[in-house]
């Protein structure tokens, strides 16, 4: 029996990893004088979740906590003067924590109202992934037109935002590294010019640049790769550290750097939107356009339903996630 007020969420209350993630009913939160309320209807899943549910994340969330970064859903009540009102279709970043829940209640500036073609699951998708890759390849990548773009870990969360966006900001080519065959289709329908294997993939960046290499490889991956990596480079070439999903994180010799003229660039965003007031905002005035027009195509996520929570945050950790992974909360 349901009561008023009460609402099924996801919880994590040990740090055994996702299959700690558990069904509960909770307490709906309440509005504050400056807070929205959203009905969600669908969470993203991010590799960050996985981690923080080992506690092996910079950020820590007290326990319990529901994980979840994004939501899309629809506004309940918001603050006279929001730029967002009752009814109307959003997406959410709840940063870093709290998302996959029936109700989340957000400041105003973390909410983005949704083009009417973008469904709630893709909304749910779409964000914390896309306003990373917007940073990388716009603000600290200088990417331009005509330029090549290769992306690891492709058939991922952020490989496959990189795959989307990357030719509405200019880009030429985009080559999608991945790990089996099925990884591949998935980069294939995400927009990959090229499709080639994690293993001997410098050789064959080689051969299909013609031996020049490509303008920005946009790293979510880090481990074993990097020296190569940077070694796929052109001159005035970009390497994008975005994350570590291999595990390790690789040292870089500077001199290669000097060799060859390339940037190793750190692409924090997070870390970004704190220090840039109104960067959110910002950056969605120039991606809602695309989405809205479908310059930039809506994620495909995998979608599982709330009760199989834990099995979404593991298919990242376990790495059988193909492309974004979504939960369905209603
Ligand atoms: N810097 C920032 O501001 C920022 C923002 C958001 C996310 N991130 C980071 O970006 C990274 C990717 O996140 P995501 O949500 O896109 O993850 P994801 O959907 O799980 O994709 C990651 C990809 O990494 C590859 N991978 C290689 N070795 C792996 C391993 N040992 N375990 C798991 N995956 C492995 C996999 O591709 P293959 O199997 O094809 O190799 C997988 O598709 C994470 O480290 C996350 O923390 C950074």
């Amino acid at each position: 029996m349901r009561f008023n007020g009460r609402m099924r969420a996801i919880q994590i209350s040990s740090l055994e990893g996702p299959q700690a993630a558990e069904l509960v009913e909770i307490d709906e939160p309440t509005a504050g004088d400056d807070t929205v309320l959203v009905d969600v209807h669908a969470a993203g899943v991010a590799f960050p979740d996985a981690l923080q549910s080992r506690g092996l994340y910079q950020y820590k969330p007290d326990l319990p906590y529901s994980p979840g970064a994004e939501i899309a859903g629809v506004v309940r009540s918001a603050p006279a003067g929001a730029h967002v009102q009752p009814g109307d279709r959003v997406a959410g970043l709840t940063m870093l924590y709290g998302a996959m829940a029936e109700v989340v209640a957000l400041q105003p500036e973390k909410l983005f109202k949704l083009p009417d073609s973008v469904s709630f699951e893709a909304g749910a998708g779409l964000l914390f992934n896309d306003l990373t890759v917007h940073f990388a390849l716009r603000t600290r990548g200088r990417l331009s037109d005509g330029e090549t773009v290769l992306v690891h870990g492709a058939a991922g969360g952020i490989g496959t935002s990189t795959l989307r966006l990357a030719p509405a900001f200019g880009a030429a080519r985009t080559i999608a590294v991945v790990s089996s065959d099925a990884k591949a289709e998935v980069a294939r329908a995400a927009g990959a010019t090229d499709v080639i294997p994690a293993d001997g993939f410098k050789d064959a960046v080689k051969e299909l640049t013609g031996g020049r290499g490509v303008d920005i490889v946009l790293d979510p991956v880090g481990g074993d790769r990097f020296t190569d990596s940077l070694r796929s480079l052109a001159p005035g070439g970009r390497l994008l550290v975005v994350g570590f999903t291999g595990g390790e994180i690789p040292t870089v010799k500077v001199n290669r750097l000097l060799l060859n003229n390339v940037d190793a660039v750190g692409v924090g965003w997070g870390a970004w939107t704190m220090t840039h007031p109104g960067y959110l905002a910002e950056q969605w005035a120039e991606l809602e356009p695309l989405l809205a027009s479908g310059a930039v195509p809506a994620p495909q996520p995998e979608v599982y339903p709330l009760e199989r929570a834990a099995e979404a945050i593991s298919s990242l950790e376990n790495r059988t996630a193909r492309g974004k992974v979504v939960v369905a909360v209603r």
